[in-house]
C-alpha cells in the first residue's frame, strides 16, 4: 500500500520537466514486436505500466529491459503468442498487445485486459476493426483467441473515435497484405507519437492527427532509435496543481497545444497562462472563479484523463462550476472522497456539481483510480492541514516519482511505500 502524505497549503513554484508520456510509451512499447527489432527508446517514464508490458515482452520471449529513462528492446528471439491472466490483469492497455501479436505471429491468445475501474469498458470496437483486417476472432468473457489468419488491407469505419482501438487496428494493418484506411480515427497526440514511431521502423503511414489514417506494410528496420513524448495528463495535473494552490509554474518540455483545452479552463478560472511552443507558465493568485460547464470529449476536446484534477482545482473556485463526463460512464469515483475536505461537490450520472467553498481541511482519503488519486493529491495540497491518501498503488501506475516531482515545486509532500 503507498500511502502519501501532504500537508497543504503552500504554493507550489519554480519549473518543472513533464516527464515522458504513459499513455505514448505503451502502444510503442507493443509495436516494438511488430517485427524482429532492436529498440531504443528514451524518455520513458519509470511507472508500473511500464514495467507491466515490459513484463509481457519478456513472456513473449523478447529482451526488455529499462535502465533510468532508457528503455531497451530486442524483439527478434519472441517465441510466443499468448498473454497470461497475471500479466493481463494488470493494466487496460495490454490489450494493444493484441494488434501487435496478430500482426507478427498471425495469432494471439490473451485474457481480458485490466486497469482502472472506470465503466464496463468493452473491447468490441477492437475486435469489429481487427475482423476487418481478416483476423479470426473468439471471445468468451474470459480470453480473446486470435486463430492463425492472414491479414489483408481494408477501409474501416470506426463508429466512435477509441483510442485503443484506434492504436490495434494500426498495429494490425502495418504488417497487411495491402493498405488499411481507417476511417473515424482517434485523434489524439499518442495516435502520433505511434505513427511517428511506426514510421521510424519502415511502415509506411500517415493520416495521424486527423480522423483518416492510411496504413501499408513497408521495408521494416533492424535497429531503431526513439523518444517519447511529454505527457500532457501529467502536465494538467501540475498545471491544476498549481492554480489550485495560488502558485507559478513553468512547465518545460511539452508543447502547450497538446492540452490548450485544459489551459483554456484555467485561463476562464482566472490564472495567467503565458505560453510559448515548448513551455508554459501557469500563475494564480489563489483565488479562482468558476468555469461554467466542462464537458469532457474526444481529442480535441476536454480530455477525460484532466477532468478529475480540474475538479479538484476548481473545489475553492468561487461560484458553481459543472462537469460533464462523456468518454467513461463510472469517473466521478473521486468525489465522495474529495467531499472528506470539505468540498461542497455532488454528482449524478454523467453530470458533477462544485460550489467553490472558501477552505478545504486536510483529511484521509483513499484513492479509487488513477486520475482520481492524483485529483486528491491536487486537493490535498490546497486544504488546510495534513492529507493522508492510501493508495493500491494506482497513482504510480502514471506519475513518475510525483511527490519528488511536486517537493522540488515546494510542496510537502512525500510517499511512504
Ligand atoms: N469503448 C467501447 N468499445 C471499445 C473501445 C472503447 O465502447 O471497443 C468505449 C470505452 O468503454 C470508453 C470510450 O470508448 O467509454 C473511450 O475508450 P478508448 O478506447 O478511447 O480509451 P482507451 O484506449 O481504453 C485510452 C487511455 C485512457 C484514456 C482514454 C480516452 C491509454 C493506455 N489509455 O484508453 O487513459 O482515458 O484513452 O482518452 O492510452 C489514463 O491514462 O488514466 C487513462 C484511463
Amino acid at each position: 500500500m503507498d500511502i502519501w502524505h501532504i500537508r497543504g497549503g503552500r504554493r507550489l513554484e519554480g519549473v518543472s520537466f513533464v516527464q515522458g508520456s504513459k499513455n505514448a510509451s505503451l502502444p510503442i512499447l507493443a509495436a516494438s514486436i511488430l517485427a524482429p527489432l532492436q529498440c531504443e527508446l528514451h524518455n520513458v517514464p519509470q511507472l508500473r505500466d511500464v514495467d507491466a508490458a515490459l513484463r509481457i515482452l519478456r513472456h513473449l520471449g523478447c529482451r526488455a529491459e529499462q535502465r533510468g529513462n532508457e528503455v531497451y528492446i530486442d524483439s527478434t528471439g519472441l517465441s510466443g503468442c499468448s498473454i497470461p491472466h497475471h500479466l493481463m490483469e494488470e493494466m487496460r492497455s495490454s490489450v494493444i498487445f493484441m494488434g501487435a501479436l496478430i500482426a507478427r505471429c498471425g495469432e494471439a491468445r490473451l485474457s481480458l485486459p485490466g486497469g482502472c475501474q472506470l465503466g464496463k469498458r468493452p473491447i468490441d470496437l477492437h475486435v469489429f476493426a481487427l475482423r476487418q483486417l481478416g483476423a479470426e476472432i473468439e471471445e468468451n468473457g474470459m480470453e480473446i483467441q486470435c486463430f492463425p489468419s492472414r491479414l489483408h488491407g481494408a477501409e474501416i469505419f470506426l463508429p466512435f473515435p477509441s483510442v485503443g482501438a484506434t492504436e490495434n487496428t494500426m498495429l494490425s494493418a502495418c504488417m497487411a497484405k495491402g493498405e488499411t484506411v481507417i476511417h473515424g480515427a482517434a485523434r489524439e497526440p499518442e495516435i502520433l507519437a505511434l505513427q511517428d514511431f511506426l514510421q521510424t521502423i519502415g511502415v509506411h503511414i500517415s493520416g495521424a492527427g486527423s480522423d483518416t489514417i492510411q496504413i501499408e506494410r513497408g521495408p521494416m528496420k533492424k535497429n531503431v532509435v526513439s523518444r517519447i513524448i511529454p505527457d500532457r495528463i501529467v502536465a494538467s495535473t501540475i498545471a491544476c496543481a498549481a492554480a489550485a494552490t495560488g502558485g507559478d509554474v513553468e512547465l518545460r518540455g511539452i508543447d502547450p497545444k497538446q492540452f490548450s483545452t485544459v489551459l483554456h479552463f484555467l485561463n476562464k478560472a482566472g490564472c495567467d497562462i503565458m505560453n510559448n511552443n515548448r513551455s508554459v507558465r501557469v500563475r494564480s493568485d489563489g483565488r479562482l472563479r468558476a468555469i461554467g460547464e466542462v464537458v469532457t470529449e474526444p481529442y480535441p476536446g476536454f480530455p477525460t484523463d484532466a477532468q478529475p484534477v480540474l475538479m479538484a482545482a476548481l473545489l475553492k473556485a468561487e461560484g458553481r462550476s459543472l462537469i460533464r463526463e462523456t468518454i467513461f460512464e463510472n469517473r466521478f469515483r473521486q468525489v465522495p472522497e474529495l467531499r472528506r475536505l470539505g468540498a461542497d461537490i455532488s454528482s449524478s450520472g454523467q453530470l458533477a456539481e462544485i460550489w467553490g467553498v472558501d477552505r478545504l481541511h486536510g483529511a484521509a482519503m483513499t484513492a479509487t483510480d488513477l486520475r482520481g488519486g492524483a485529483a486528491m493529491i491536487v486537493a490535498g495540497l490546497s486544504a488546510d492541514g495534513e492529507t493522508v491518501i492510501c493508495d493500491d498503488g494506482h497513482i504510480t501506475r502514471g506519475y513518475e516519482h510525483f511527490d519528488m516531482r511536486l517537493r522540488s515545486l515546494g510542496a510537502d509532500i512525500y510517499l511512504e511505500y
